[in-house]
């Protein structure tokens, strides 16, 4: 099966319910009543043949509508290529098996063969990427880009755009709206192209946002602001979040649910303040673990530094 092509239509958010129980580690996820986004048994590989590389193996999950979901995994686990497989992103040549439902509708069945003349991507699912500067476009206004993405989903007139636009700048907490939307990308601070990363995926209305990496380019204050501002729209939209990250413990914190992938596997599917309990598969414990805490940097670094202050300071 070779995702197809969708074409963005407009739908207004779904009303955020309660966040799935989660499932037990090894076994196959229940699904919720009504869920949002279904992965059967996916499996992503590149190449083919004894160089093909099987970057998601097998994976089944379930996404209710207005939960939250964590991926978290060492680099190279496969988090991306999941996520571009739920967005549609994936290279029409790439190997896909296995199914993805979302909304209620196949993915897989939704190309109809034809070759798409735009990149395939599923509607009702946008995705932020990690850095925003190669992400929003360089030549076209904020303003432009905002009230393209407005036009597209929403089919509202041009000027009913730009007033959108605007109120969407201010929404993200972006001050001198104005200068805003008629600042280039790279006229922005990192923190502010984020924020208007965050309005671009929103605009749309979109029912579920992945958000891959979003926050590490940012420095840790930067990264938690923009992390409260996802969270806060999102829920004020009812919109589900698949949050991508390699920091475990942020992404537990901004989550109802964590899944942990491993080599292409789905190794732990379940309640992010549960995380740490003792049944949880040795990996994620080991993840959880090698994050340092603030007590441990201070017991392994200060004394080092104190010893080199000490022998470079003069007598
Ligand atoms: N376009 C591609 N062509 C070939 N192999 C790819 C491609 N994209 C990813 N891979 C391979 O698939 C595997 C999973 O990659 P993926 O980018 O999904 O991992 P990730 O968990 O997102 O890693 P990171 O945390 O570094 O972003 C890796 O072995 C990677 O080298
Ligand atoms: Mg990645």
């Amino acid at each position: 099966m070779t995702l197809g092509v969708q074409l963005g239509v407009p739908h207004p958010a779904d009303p955020r319910t309660s966040a799935h129980a989660g499932a037990a580690e090894d076994s196959a996820p229940a699904a919720p009543e009504g869920a949002l986004l279904e992965i059967d048994d996916l499996t992503v590989s590149y190449g083919s043949g004894a160089s093909a590389v099987v970057a998601v193996n097998a994976v089944s999950a379930r996404v209710a509508r207005g939960e939250r979901i964590a991926v978290v995994g060492e680099s190279g686990s496969g988090k991306t290529t999941l996520a571009l497989a739920i967005a549609g992103f994936l290279d029409p040549a790439v190997t896909v098996s296995g199914s993805v439902r979302f909304d209620g509708r196949d993915l897989g069945r939704a190309g109809g063969g034809r070759r798409p003349r735009l990149p395939p991507r599923t509607p009702g699912v946008s995705m932020m990427f990690q850095d925003a500067m190669t992400s929003l476009d360089p030549v076209w206004s904020v303003g432009s880009q905002l009230a393209d993405v407005l036009r597209t989903n929403t089919g509202c007139s041009r000027r009913e755009a730009r007033v959108a636009a605007g109120d969407w700048v201010t929404r993200v907490g972006l001050r001198d709206t104005a200068r805003v939307l008629a600042a280039r990308p790279y006229e922005l601070s990192g923190g502010m192209r984020q924020r208007v990363m965050l309005a671009l995926a929103l605009a749309g209305r979109p029912r579920l946002v992945i958000a891959d990496e979003p926050t590490s380019a940012l420095d840790a204050s930067t990264a938690r602001a923009a992390m409260d501002l996802l969270t806060e729209l999102t829920m004020e939209l009812g919109t589900a979040v698949i949050m991508v990250s390699h920091d475990i413990h942020l992404c537990a914190e901004y989550s109802d649910r964590t899944l942990v992938m491993y080599r292409g596997d789905l190794v732990g599917d379940g309640p992010s303040d549960r995380l740490d309990r003792p049944d949880a598969h040795p990996y994620v414990r080991g993840l959880l673990r090698c994050v340092p805490t603030l007590g441990d940097v201070e017991a392994d670094l200060l004394p080092t530094l104190e010893q080199f202050v000490g022998s470079a300071a003069p007598a």
